[in-house]
């Protein structure tokens, strides 16, 4: 697919002033610093459209960008940044989980997972929450420049392995990423492209 436009449409904490229309949405989601808005910026071929930082906790709102003029991403803020103080966080914000539970336009979530780590509780925990909540969500593993294709791939079945001791009966749908090179970008929008489609066709969704 080709990303024609990419425009900042609004930021907010508040789900109900989310934009209004009836277009599909694709949010992402993870612990800060994952690589959340790098790869909003990756996929839509800006450099800063999301803003990014090297410091964790940069995005703190939902911020809704809108693509073709069709469709939209949604880019969220991170879990699990231990010096964000308890009292304004609970592990996951309750406006998060209020967009995740309310949001009828959301068709797929976005896991974010850093390729380099073992299986985190705090995101094996989301994506229990998401399942609960039946929102479908495929597991994007990001930063796969920092470690070799071999590596990445025995990473990739380490998670599958953990996924399936939390009770998962099967890996989800997964691509392999980096912002840096660009890996991963033409099958994630293949896949969206793929979901818009199924959505265009199906009056219903309107
Ligand atoms: P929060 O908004 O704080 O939740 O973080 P985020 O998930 O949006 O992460 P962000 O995109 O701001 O990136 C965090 C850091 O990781 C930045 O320094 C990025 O340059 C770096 N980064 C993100 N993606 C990649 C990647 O694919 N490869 C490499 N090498 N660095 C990356
Ligand atoms: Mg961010």
């Amino acid at each position: 697919m080709k990303i024609n436009t990419a425009e900042f449409v609004i930021s907010n904490s508040d789900v109900s002033k989310c934009p209004a229309e009836r277009l599909p949405e694709y949010a992402f989601i993870g612990r800060s610093n994952v690589g959340k808005s790098s790869l909003i910026n990756m996929l839509t071929n800006h450099k800063s459209l999301a803003k990014t930082s090297g410091k964790p906790g940069k995005t703190q709102l939902i911020n809704h960008f809108k693509i073709n003029s069709n469709w939209f991403l949604v880019d969220l803020p991170g879990y699990g940044y231990a010096r964000v103080s308890k009292k304004t966080k609970e592990t996951f914000q309750k406006f998060i989980t209020d967009y995740f539970e309310r949001r009828e336009q959301l068709v797929c979530a976005f896991v974010l997972i850093d390729i380099r780590h073992e299986a985190q509780k705090i995101d094996l925990e989301f994506i229990t929450y998401l399942g609960e909540t039946e929102v479908p969500f495929c597991i994007v593993f990001t930063k796969a420049d920092k470690i070799s294709r071999g590596r990445a791939e025995q990473h990739v079945a380490a998670y599958k392995k953990a996924l399936l001791a939390n009770n998962w009966e099967d890996m989800p749908q997964y691509f392999i990423t980096s912002s840096e090179d660009g890996t991963g970008r033409d099958a994630l929008l293949a896949y969206i492209d793929e979901v818009n489609q199924g959505i265009f066709d199906n009056q219903d969704f309107i």
